[in-house]
């Protein structure tokens, strides 16, 4: 009795609502078969078979392999770009293809998530994809399970997209010690600091980013920029061009290093700052 009580005062709301919206509405008999009409339509849109929320990755396929500049042979310096992918990437990549020059790019994982093609255009054009942790934590004041967790989940990520994960790190602020360095070399990754800071992220002018970039452009030397400032994406044609006067090829941080340290591939764990 309680219960029917409860829904005849149930149905009178219902229907005061009802009213109330017709009202409101302009309260006409067109508005309530809109309001019907809608009921059934979300009913229709319910009963539809689920169609996976997002397309599948798109991926590299399993043979691909990153074309590799003999540095050995050319003057090679290697540009390294922080922090992404974000909105300015793709018009570096652009940059970067018009003047037939390699890059690395090491990456924040959740912004890999976000930017999966552009990731994938980026090893598709050949350069080389580093991790650069999953939140940009700061890991020589993180406890080992959050390091572990920065490190896998970006090589996760990466790999979604890739089908192979990294083996180059770059810790974020270059805060490295003997500890985070056995986490990298655990995960296969050596540890890749610079030895010319553009300090991009704090000065915003492209003319004052490409004359510190171009200051260390020397054979062996790697540079560090963020392809998240459109300010450093907008100095880039100048540290290209320059380069190109200075007859030096930008190459990617594993080529530079197997000339530079005469190794055939960074060795994990291992730090290196080049020249
Ligand atoms: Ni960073």
């Amino acid at each position: 009795m309680r219960g029917a009580v409860r829904w005849g005062r149930r149905l009178a709301i219902g229907v005061a609502g009802l009213m109330g919206l017709m009202l409101v509405s302009g309260g006409s008999a067109s508005d309530a078969h809109r309001i019907e009409w809608t009921w059934a339509e979300k009913k229709r849109e319910a009963e539809r078979p689920k169609e996976p929320l997002l397309p599948p990755l798109p991926t590299l396929p399993p043979t691909f392999e990153r074309p590799k500049t003999d540095c050995r042979k050319l003057r090679c310096v290697a540009l390294t770009f922080d922090d992404g992918p974000g909105p300015d990437t793709e018009r570096l990549l652009d940059m970067l293809a018009r003047a037939k020059a390699k890059a690395t790019f090491f990456v924040i994982g959740l912004n890999a998530a976000q930017y999966p093609d552009v990731l994938l255009r980026v090893a598709e054009e050949g350069h080389e994809v580093g991790n650069h942790t999953q939140k940009h934590l700061q890991l020589t004041s993180e406890p080992d399970k959050a390091v572990d967790r920065e490190l896998d989940a970006t090589n996760r990520a990466i790999k979604s997209v890739l089908g192979f994960p990294p083996t180059l790190f770059r810790p974020p602020y270059g805060a490295t010690d003997k500890r985070v360095e056995r986490h990298a070399r655990d995960d296969g990754m050596a540890v890749i600091l610079w030895s010319v800071d553009t300090n991009d992220w704090e000065n915003r002018d492209s003319g004052v980013v490409a004359r510190r970039a171009v200051k260390g452009l020397r054979r062996g030397s790697i540079i560090l920029m963020h392809d998240i400032h459109p300010t450093s994406v907008d100095a880039v044609p100048r540290i290209l061009e320059a380069a190109r006067r200075k007859g030096l090829t930008l190459a990617s941080v594993s080529d530079v290093l197997a000339a530079s340290e005469g190794v055939k591939k960074p060795k994990p764990g291992k730090k290196y700052l080049g020249r």
